[in-house]
């Protein structure tokens, strides 16, 4: 890219981070560099205001009162439910379900499959790079179901053995779930194939996009699984918000996870029937702030050059890569070529933990451990990995911060 293209890109950049108010925050002497993106991402004015907004002018309960308030809170959720719609390339609104996150969606999918889909000795096929929370619901519902877990390998770089995959796709798989980018290593799978293999043999598959919906556009009708799940949180929006979707003729098979007001058509004791989507899967009083606050922070975010964050992600990607690859006695975990912002690595001399306390005696923030993906670190037989997670508002100038602060850190820890 030519000096003066970067140079205007910087300037956009700055634009951009001066809407997270955040990122203006001091740490003793230091400024805040912030590296833990995949964790959480930090939120907007036009996030914050909407959600104060909502307080101050618009509270009230949503779908059932009918007042003022009540039309007014109504409208503004369900606007928030069509941004999204738009935004993952969904045909209908009805398809999108507020959740309070990718974990809470996945069970609600876990528990309701093994209730009306999974039997005896059906096979349910994950990854070894899977999150926790693509583990142990699908181990739940096969408590509950007698159906059976398999694994799809990785190999040594972190990407998903298709080969491997490609044999494990059989009659007997009855779902395959699986992320769409690790949040450990920032690999971008590939997932359209496996999906559209297990299709073949009449499995229901689940993409869990917690890690790519913030990095890039997603179309859930391209890439085809027959649900998809998200958070809030990883894509400027509130803590406690996430979307559940799912094509409309599957989730109208899909027995709710939780029973209650709201998502009921008439209630007997004897019987009750159940209301029309979204709502049969959406009891109680929904997230409501939340909700219009993730509609804000996609609106904010559509209305961002697209093609600048992904630049910008690209070259810190590359920088930071550098940056780790540079410094003798770390190693990378996670070298594919296609993948999202994220570097992973370990030192053969230091614990992750250590370096990751001393980063942060410097105003740097990044995560260490496992990284809820203990079979992954089993795989690489390491106890947990250092891993910078960045997002478009960060810049070349923190990551030659992050340069020195790291020699530092490795030199006091050798
Ligand atoms: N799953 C989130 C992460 O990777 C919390 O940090």
């Amino acid at each position: 890219m030519s000096e003066e293209l970067n140079q205007l890109n910087a300037g956009e950049i700055q634009r951009i981070r001066e809407q997270f108010p955040i990122l203006e925050t001091r740490i003793g002497k230091n400024q805040l560099i912030y590296f833990d993106n995949a964790a959480t991402s930090q939120k907007p004015d036009a996030v914050i205001k909407s959600i104060d907004s909502y307080y101050r002018s618009l509270n009230a309960n949503i779908h059932r009162g009918a007042h003022y308030l009540a039309d007014k809170g109504t409208a503004a959720f369900e606007s928030a439910r069509e941004k999204v719609r738009d935004f993952i390339g969904a045909k209908e609104s009805c398809e999108v379900i507020f959740t309070s996150g990718t974990t809470a969606g996945i069970n609600m999918i876990a528990a309701g499959l093994a209730q009306s889909w999974l039997r005896k000795g059906d096979e349910i096929l994950l990854t070894e790079m899977e999150h926790h929370a693509n583990i142990v619901p699908w181990q739940m519902a096969c408590e509950r179901s007698g159906a059976e877990i398999r694994v799809i390998p990785i190999t040594d770089d972190g990407e998903l053995d298709l080969e491997a995959a490609e044999k494990l796709i059989t009659e007997k798989t009855r779902v395959l779930s699986l992320m769409h980018v690790s949040n450990a290593m920032g690999t971008i799978n590939r997932v359209q194939g496996l999906i559209q293999k297990a299709k073949a043999f009449g499995a229901l598959t689940v993409l869990d996009c917690a890690q790519s919906v913030a990095h890039f556009r997603l179309n859930v009708q391209e890439l085809g699984p027959d649900f998809a799940v998200f958070s809030g949180h990883k894509l400027l929006g509130p803590t406690g918000t996430g979307i559940l979707w799912g094509r409309k003729e599957v989730l109208e098979n899909l027995p709710p996870f939780l029973g209650g007001g709201e998502m009921i058509k008439e209630v007997r004791f004897e019987k009750t029937t159940y209301n029309e989507l979204p709502f049969r899967l959406e009891a109680g009083t929904p997230h409501i702030a939340g909700g219009i606050g993730l509609g804000a922070a996609i609106e904010w975010l559509t209305q961002q050059d697209q093609s600048l964050l992904e630049n910008q992600e690209k070259v810190l990607l590359q920088r930071a890569t550098d940056i780790i690859q540079s410094q003798p006695g770390l190693r990378i975990i996670g070298t594919s070529a296609q993948k999202v912002s994220v570097v992973s690595f370990v030192s053969d001399k230091a614990h992750p933990s250590d370096i990751g306390t001393l980063l942060d005696q410097q105003g740097i923030a990044v995560r260490t451990g496992h990284h809820c993906c203990q079979p992954l670190m089993r795989r690489f037989q390491v106890p947990g990995t250092v891993r910078i997670s960045l997002a478009f508002y960060n810049t070349l100038e923190e990551l030659d911060s992050f340069e020195r602060s790291l020699a530092r850190v490795m030199g006091m820890l050798g």
